[in-house]
């Protein structure tokens, strides 16, 4: 028999009142990516899902708004006007799903779950329940299992009794279900619980029942962390970092104290490559092999260091090519530049790239040597070979010659380019 399609629905209608930030849990930022794109991302390996949906409630426009920004490809907002519980926010996405297929079912605040679990669970003809074993169930949905082992039932922890709340297997909030059987559970659902919601996971349990769905244990608890709070976001990035940073130091990059170093999801860094302590390093930067970052860095994002090159002691770097070997060590900032091949940028240099309406770019050439305490107003380019005297202020537009030398405030020429280097006259 074919396998039934299967499409994917991600809850994120729920009011966030457990952050107490007033903005919505799902675009929380996690190592760089919102909460819902850790999910969503993962729930995209799913093979050949043929419906995707995210649910949204109070906060739908900000999610509408980021998911149209952003890489995540072919999904729909389905809409959940009330926050009734997850139940309900099922019941709301239905006019926009088939009515045959499975539904798999995932929670927007889960971002640690990965691709792999997701598809093995999709596999699943007759459905499925995800579940985990952990230390600390606090908050979780307690499973509830029959002396044969069959799945019983499954208890929110604000309805549990004693002996209930210290079951340590919890709900991952991940199903697998029949889409016309839980149509038909769903409508027939009340709220009679602690809560007074409609519990998706008293659907679940019936729909599985009757489907004959398989219960799959996690090997990984970490991986159905959940956040309903700031605190479990700390934990879930504290995990998250932990598992970026092995992969850094497998590929043999340096880091000298993996507690302080902040190293967001979707960075390169080349072999032999070492990062000093206290750096912060945003998502998309590229650091080649063989460089020195740090201490007290923080690379922002469309910073790309060319092997060799070295960014030191409270450097902040945005949109910022190094070429290799080029060197900035100390107190500079450098926004919107290319600094060419073996270029020393002094200490104090400041790219002064914002005229308060626009970002300008400098271009600094090959070995260029930008003196201490230099201002550069972008957009300007200083040619390779040029050199800046210390607290240079080099105008706009005012670009320097290569080879040449200019000091003073605006930056006069000095000297001129050397006539034994024709192709820099
Ligand atoms: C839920 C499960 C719990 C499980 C845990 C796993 C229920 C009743 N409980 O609890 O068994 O262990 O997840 O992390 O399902 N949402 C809506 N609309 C609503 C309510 C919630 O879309 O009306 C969304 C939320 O935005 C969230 C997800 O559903 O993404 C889960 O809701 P949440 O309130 O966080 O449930 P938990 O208490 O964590
Ligand atoms: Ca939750």
């Amino acid at each position: 028999m074919p396998s039934s399609a299967v499409h994917i629905l991600v809850l994120a209608g729920g009011e966030s009142t457990r952050i107490r930030t007033g903005s919505p849990k799902a675009l929380l930022d996690l190592c760089g990516r919102p909460l819902l794109d850790w999910v969503l991302a993962a729930a995209e390996t799913v093979p050949a899902a043929s419906r995707t949906l995210v649910l949204g409630g109070r906060h739908r426009r900000a999610i509408e708004d980021w998911l149209a920004s952003s890489d995540r490809q072919g999904w729909t907002i389905a809409i959940q006007e009330e926050a009734r519980g997850t139940a309900d926010a099922v019941r709301a996405a239905f006019p926009g799903l088939p009515e045959q297929g499975r539904l798999l079912v995932l929670c927007g605040d889960t971002p640690l779950l990965q691709g792999d679990t997701l598809a093995f669970l999709a596999e699943q003809e007759a459905g499925a329940l995800l579940t985990a074993e952990v230390d600390d169930p606090t908050g979780y949905g307690r499973i509830l299992r029959r002396s044969d082992g069959s799945l019983a039932g499954i208890v929110e922890e604000a309805d549990c009794d004693e002996e209930q709340a210290a079951i340590r297997e919890v709900n991952a909030g991940v199903y697998l279900l029949d889409l016309a059987v839980l149509r038909r559970v769903v409508a027939g659902l009340t709220a009679d619980n602690a809560q007074g919601e409609f519990y998706l996971t008293d659907a679940a349990v019936a729909v599985l029942e009757e489907t004959g769905g398989v219960v799959v244990t996690l090997d990984d608890p970490a991986e159905m962390q959940g956040v309903n709070t700031l605190a479990d976001l700390a934990e879930a990035s504290a995990l998250l970092r932990g598992a970026i940073l092995g992969r850094h130091l497998a590929a043999g990059v340096i880091i000298d104290d993996p507690g302080s170093a902040y190293i967001e999801d979707g960075v390169e860094i080349g072999p032999g490559s070492r990062i000093l302590p206290f750096c912060v390093i945003r998502r998309g930067v590229r650091i080649g092999a063989g460089c020195t970052v740090g201490p007290f860095a923080h690379l922002r994002p469309g910073t790309v260091l060319a092997d060799g090159a070295e960014v030191g002691n409270f450097v902040e770097t945005k949109n910022a090519e190094l070429g290799p070997g080029a060197k900035s060590k100390h107190l500079t900032y450098l926004g919107d530049v290319s600094v060419g091949a073996g270029a020393n940028v002094g200490c104090g240099t400041i790219t002064a790239n914002y005229d308060g309406r626009a970002k300008h770019r400098t271009v600094i050439g090959e070995r260029a040597f930008i003196g201490s305490g230099t201002v550069l107003v972008a957009p300007v380019r200083v040619g390779d070979g040029a050199t800046t005297g210390a607290g240079a202020v080099v105008l706009r537009g005012r670009d320097v010659p290569a080879g040449a030398v200019v000091a003073g405030v605006p930056a006069r020429l000095l000297a001129r380019p050397q006539p034994e280097s024709p192709a820099d006259a």
